[in-house]
């Protein structure tokens, strides 16, 4: 099979797209014909090295893919050949708290990935296709879209809440789309005006560039009456975290995602006078997608894509998304 492959150490110069083993389903495993597969962040940072220096290489990419099953091992019981699904990000967390065992086993990580003509699951490692959404957009939501519900809903998201989103990457937009589908109002920066726009376009309350104001807190603060908000869907990391401090009221929740604004120290002053709650969220359980999905098929909720690559592409993906230029998600059809 083609597979979107990192060998021969890490840089985005040693991606290629190359033949495979084919895999083979032992027991209780499935094999994914994937017809779509989506890239995150965490792509690059692997791809770069970032997320595991000690990773062995070759390493098939990608934690996001959608497609029919193709074939399943001995005593699979949960699907049949044909069944729509997607693969969830951690193989083998499916549902409860949060445990060591759970967060071993990512796609694309800790084991082969989804950017391939076929993937090898676990059973309990998918999900079926939420009703109405193509291959494409189901691709779309194994990381970015569960991490966001995870956060979302770990931060008591819904209505009367006030919820800040930074940036229009893939984790925000979901935030974005999920805060308002949960009654929520949602804040949100870009370093963009054209991305701004759309943003509210897709329901955003209220919008801040972060190149032009990079007070942003301030005027997060100013946008709810002095106070701040309850909730931030934190994807900036050590550089974004203490404004996003200072934007949260008083016993609010700062959700940690991501290393997006790399720099900055942290002082932790404004956490503790603000009384706030810190968390770690690592993308989710096949509980929380599932959850997420009846969301998804209940209000009719469509992922954006913001472009779509042929598999042939995939190094060229991968160098679209380290460029920022999207809004949304980066899709590659496995067709
Ligand atoms: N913890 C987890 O489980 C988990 C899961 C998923 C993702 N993540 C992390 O979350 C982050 C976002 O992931 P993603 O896949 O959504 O990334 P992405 O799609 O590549 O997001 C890129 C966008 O982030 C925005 N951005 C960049 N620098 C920024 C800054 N200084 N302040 C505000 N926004 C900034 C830009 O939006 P504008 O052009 O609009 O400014 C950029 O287009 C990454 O660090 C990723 O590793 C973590």
């Amino acid at each position: 099979m083609k597979a979107l492959v990192i060998q021969g150490g890490f840089g985005l110069d040693n991606l290629a797209v190359t033949d495979h083993p084919d895999p083979v389903p032992g027991p209780g495993q499935v094999v994914v014909r994937v017809r779509a597969a989506s890239l995150n962040y965490r792509d690059l940072m692997i791809a770069k090295g970032q997320y595991n220096p000690r990773m062995p290489l070759p390493r098939v990419l990608g934690s996001d893919g959608a497609g029919e099953v193709a074939a399943v091992g001995a005593g699979v019981t949960r699907w049949a050949v044909g069944d729509r699904v997607a693969g969830c990000f951690f193989q083998n967390w499916a549902g409860g708290p949060v445990t060591e065992a759970a967060t071993k086993g990512a796609l694309g990580g800790d084991r082969d990935g989804m950017i391939a003509e076929l993937a090898l699951l676990e059973e309990g490692g998918l999900v079926p296709v939420p009703g109405g959404l193509t291959f494409e957009e189901a691709a779309t939501l194994p990381c970015a879209a569960v991490t966001a519900w995870h956060a979302l809903t770990a931060g008591g998201c819904g209505p009367g809440k006030t919820v800040l989103l930074l940036g229009t990457g893939g984790v925000s937009v979901f935030a974005l789309q999920l805060a308002k589908a949960m009654g929520a109002r949602a804040l949100i920066t870009s370093g963009s005006d054209a991305k701004l726009a759309r943003a509210l376009e897709l329901g955003a309350d209220a919008g801040t560039n972060y190149k032009a104001d990079p007070d942003w807190d301030k005027w997060v603060r100013s946008q709810t009456g002095g106070e701040g908000v309850d909730l931030v869907v934190e994807v900036g990391g050590a550089g974004t975290l203490e404004r996003s401090a200072r934007a949260a009221r008083v016993g609010g929740f700062v959700a940690l995602i991501g290393v997006l604004a790399g720099g900055g120290g942290f002082n932790p002053m404004g956490v503790l006078m603000r009384s706030l709650t810190l968390r770690g969220i690592f993308v989710g359980s096949r509980a929380m997608f599932e959850d997420l999905n009846r969301l998804i098929a209940g209000e009719g909720l469509k992922p954006v894509i913001d472009r779509t690559f042929p598999l042939a592409e995939a190094p060229e993906a991968m160098r679209y998304l380290e460029s920022g230029s999207h809004f949304g998600k980066v899709v590659v059809n496995v067709e």
